[in-house]
């Protein structure tokens, strides 16, 4: 059922194992209805192809903030206004700590910076990773700043380790899309 019809939503892509799995996410929502755009980090690019990507989500991938402008306001202007949601799963402890921070290296960190979308995160990482103090008081600085956070899940890590951090399952994901936009 299209739960989603005329919601856009910026999928932010970042340079997790669980990045693959930002392809059935972007997927599911087009078939509810969304509109999606997705914008991945260079880093995001060694783990999935963007035409990957372009291809579910139907829309082009950015994710240069340096490439030349074809229209005005630039695409990280353009792609941050008029969104109804800012989803980034999977979340990187780089990218999370870039947002807690207002670092903007690149087109991803740009656009947290320039909308005023609701924001969603769903971490992927490591489990000590995950409970490195720098991590733990980044994800209290954004859970304070009233973006919600899907909770990484436990089970065995892409590192052979078991463990808190694997990506929320992707039904999860959709569920608490769905759940804040309709
Ligand atoms: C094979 C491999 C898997 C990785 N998986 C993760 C991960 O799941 N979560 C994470 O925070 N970093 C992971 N990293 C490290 C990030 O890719 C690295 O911190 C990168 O700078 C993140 O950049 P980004 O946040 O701009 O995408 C992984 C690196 C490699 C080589």
């Amino acid at each position: 059922m299209p739960f989603l019809t005329d919601k856009k939503i910026l999928l932010g892509v970042t340079g997790s194992i669980a990045a693959c799995k930002a392809a059935d996410i972007a997927s599911q929502l087009v078939k509810l209805g969304a509109q999606v755009h997705v914008v991945m980090t260079r880093e995001a690019t060694r783990f999935v192809q963007p035409l990957t990507l372009q291809t579910l989500s139907r829309n082009p991938v950015a994710s240069d903030l340096w490439e030349t402008p074809t229209a005005w306001p630039p695409p990280h202007i353009e792609l941050a206004s008029g969104a109804d949601l800012f989803l980034v799963a999977p979340a990187t402890a780089h990218t999370l700590a870039c947002f807690a921070h207002g670092l903007a290296p690149d087109l991803l960190t740009n656009l947290y910076l320039a909308t005023r979308a609701p924001v969603m995160l769903a971490p992927a990482m490591n489990s000590a990773m995950l409970a490195h103090p720098a991590t733990a008081a980044n994800l209290t600085t954004l859970r304070l700043r009233g973006h919600a956070i899907i909770e990484p899940a436990g089970g065995m890590l892409a590192c052979g380790q078991e463990g808190q951090g694997r990506l929320a399952p992707v039904p999860e994901i959709i569920e608490r899309i769905t759940t804040f936009l309709s």
